[in-house]
C-alpha cells in the first residue's frame, strides 16, 4: 500500500496520510502541478503556505537555503516529533507552496507510515491537514473521508492520531525564535533548548501566517466558550429544560446532578496533552449529532494548556 501510495505521489497525485499530530495531505512538494491540486481539493486560499515534511533533517537542504544554528538545535531537539520550522526557502521549492514568500516551513513527522511514504516516494511532501480549508482536522481516516472523499488518489489508513493537534510551528529566521502556532511542543520546551522565543504572528510579513485566517479547525455546530462550568450552565441550563439539544465538553467534574436527556455530556481528559489527542475526535462526533450548540468550559490560561486554548478560540471563530 505504501508502495502504491509512493508511486502516486511521484506521478503528481494526492495523498492522505497519517502523522502523529494529524492526517495530512500530501504531493509532491517539488512539483507545483501537484502541489496546486492540494490547494483545490481543500479549497484553501493560495495565500496560505503548505508545510513541507522530510523523513530526515539530513535531507533539509533539499527545501532550505541554509540552516541556521537555531534550526539544527530545536531539530536536534524534537525530530522527528511535532515541531515545524519555518526556515529561508530553497530555490527548488515552487511558490504556490510557500505562497509565494521567502520562507519554507519543514517538518519531519515522527510516524512510521509518514516516514515510509517519504522515504519511498523519495521527494519532500507538501502536506496541510486533510480537510477542506478552515474545517476540522482530521485524526483519523473517516474524519479524512468526510471532507475529501472523491477529492484525493489514495488515502493511508494508520487509525487514530495519537497527537491529535496540528504541530507547533516556530519561525527562526529571526534572531528571536517566534512561535507562529502553539502545540504539543510549548514554549518552555522550546526555550529550554534555545534561550528566550516569542509568540504570536508579527503582524506584517511573512510571519503573519497560522493565525492569519481567525477561523480555522471549526466544525458547523455553533461552539460556546466558557471560563467555567457555571457560565456554561447559566447559558444552556434553560435551553435543556425546554428540550434544545445541547452538548457540553469539558474537563472538569461534575455532579450528576447536572445530567439531562438533552444534554450530550463529552467529558474530556484533565491533561493538556491527553486533551488535545481527543480533541478534534470529539468535536467531530459532537458535531455530527445535530445539536443546536457545542458549549465548551476552556482549560486554564496555563502555558501548558495554550496550544488546547488555542484550537477552541480558532473553532469558535464566527
Ligand atoms: O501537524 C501538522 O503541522 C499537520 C501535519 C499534516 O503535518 N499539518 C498542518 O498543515 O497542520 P496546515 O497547512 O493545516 O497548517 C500549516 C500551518 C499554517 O498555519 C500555515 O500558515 C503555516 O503552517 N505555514 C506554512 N508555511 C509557512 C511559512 N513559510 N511561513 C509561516 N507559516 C507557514
Ligand atoms: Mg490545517
Amino acid at each position: 500500500m505504501i508502495r502504491q501510495a509512493a508511486e502516486v505521489i511521484r506521478a503528481g497525485g494526492l495523498v492522505a496520510f497519517p502523522t502523529e499530530t494529524v492526517y495530512g495531505l500530501g504531493a509532491n512538494a517539488l512539483d507545483a502541478r501537484a502541489v496546486s491540486r492540494i490547494f483545490e481539493a481543500k479549497g484553501r486560499p493560495a495565500t496560505n503556505p503548505v508545510i513541507v515534511h522530510i523523513s530526515d533533517a539530513s535531507e533539509v537542504l533539499n527545501v532550505a537555503a541554509i540552516w541556521l544554528e537555531t534550526a539544527a538545535k530545536l531539530a536536534g531537539a524534537f525530530w522527528p516529533g511535532p515541531l515545524t520550522l519555518v526556515v529561508p526557502k530553497a530555490n527548488a521549492v515552487p511558490h504556490i507552496v510557500t505562497a509565494g514568500g521567502p520562507t519554507v516551513a519543514v517538518r519531519c513527522p515522527n510516524h512510521p507510515i509518514a516516514q515510509a511514504l517519504i522515504r519511498q516516494a523519495g521527494v519532500p511532501i507538501a502536506a496541510p491537514s486533510a480537510n477542506r480549508s478552515t474545517e476540522l482536522s482530521p485524526t483519523r481516516a473517516e474524519h479524512v473521508l468526510k471532507g475529501l472523499n472523491g477529492r484525493i488518489d489514495l488515502l493511508l489508513d494508520g487509525g487514530p492520531c495519537s497527537g491529535g493537534i496540528e504541530s507547533t510551528v516556530v519561525d527562526v529566521t529571526g534572531e528571536i525564535p517566534r512561535v507562529l502556532r502553539p502545540g504539543l511542543i510549548t514554549v518552555l520546551m522550546l526555550e529550554a533548548v534555545c534561550g528566550r522565543v516569542e509568540f504570536g504572528a508579527k503582524d506584517e510579513g511573512i510571519s503573519r501566517s497560522p493565525g492569519q485566517m481567525e477561523k480555522h479547525y471549526s466544525p458547523r455546530t455553533p461552539l460556546v466558550l466558557c471560563e467555567t462550568l457555571v457560565e456554561a450552565l447559566v447559558g444552556f441550563w434553560e435551553l435543556v429544560c425546554k428540550h434544545t439539544r445541547i452538548g457540553l465538553m469539558t474537563c472538569v467534574q461534575m455532579d450528576d446532578l447536572f445530567q439531562h436527556e438533552s444534554l450530550l455530556l463529552r467529558r474530556m481528559p484533565n491533561d493538556p496533552e491527553l486533551y488535545a489527542a481527543q480533541l478534534y475526535a470529539a468535536l467531530h462526533e459532537l458535531d455530527s449529532l445535530g445539536l443546536v450548540a457545542i458549549y465548551v468550559t476552556m482549560p486554564p490560561n496555563m502555558a501548558k494548556w495554550a496550544a488546547v486554548r488555542d484550537r477552541l478560540t480558532r473553532a469558535a471563530a464566527k
